[in-house]
């Protein structure tokens, strides 16, 4: 089973980057997930561009967002709500909208802020876009406040608990790409 790891932030030392670190070490047996870092590389959203041929770095998100048995999406929260980066990526993972490469793959989110929320209202932002775009949301949301205080100076998370929510997150999201899979073979 391929978990594809989806940070929002750009950052070099992003806490929502460390995060995904921490839930590839979370990760269930028989559970891998792969970190895919394009989305600085993408143009801006446009209808004149998307067709038969797209620009190569979409190109490259389709391919790898449709070869994932599903995705875990970790958001910071930009002024109450997704970053434009993330929010670009997902419009060109949403078309061609009847073999887009979200619809009906299976996803969940995670969150970091340095502030005390979380990136909650992120997080609940990004759940609503990718259902809209067809993606099978699973499971809650993981709020995790004061990102600061949570990971060492290399970016390792210091925090059992979450590190359990984690794993157990991931077990809920590859349930759902085992159900999504039986689905198709029925
Ligand atoms: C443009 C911008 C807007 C931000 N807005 C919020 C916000 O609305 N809520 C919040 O909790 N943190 C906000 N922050 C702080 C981020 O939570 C913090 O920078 C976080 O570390 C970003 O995630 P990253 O470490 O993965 O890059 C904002 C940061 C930036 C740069």
């Amino acid at each position: 089973m391929r978990i594809l790891g989806v940070s929002g932030s750009l950052r070099e030392s992003s806490f929502n980057t460390s995060l995904l670190r921490a839930a590839a070490e979370a990760a269930p047996d028989g559970v891998e997930l792969e970190r895919w870092d394009g989305i600085g590389e993408l143009p801006l959203y446009d209808e004149d561009l998307d067709g038969d041929d797209a620009p190569e770095s979409v190109r490259r998100l389709r391919e790898a967002w449709s070869a994932a048995d599903a995705i875990l999406f970790a958001t910071p929260e930009y002024n109450g709500s997704v970053p434009g980066g993330l929010k670009n990526a997902i419009d060109w993972a949403s078309r061609p909208k009847l073999e887009a490469v979200l619809r009906n793959k299976p996803v969940a989110v995670v969150g970091a802020s340095t502030g005390q929320f979380g990136a909650l209202w992120a997080q609940q932002d990004l759940k609503r876009i990718l259902g809209i775009a067809g993606a099978r949301v699973v499971g809650t949301e993981i709020p995790v406040s004061r990102a600061d205080e949570r990971f060492d100076n290399d970016g390792r998370l210091l925090d059992g608990e979450l590190f359990e929510q984690l794993r157990l997150h991931l077990t809920t999201l590859a349930a759902e790409a085992v159900a999504a899979e039986a689905r198709i073979a029925a």
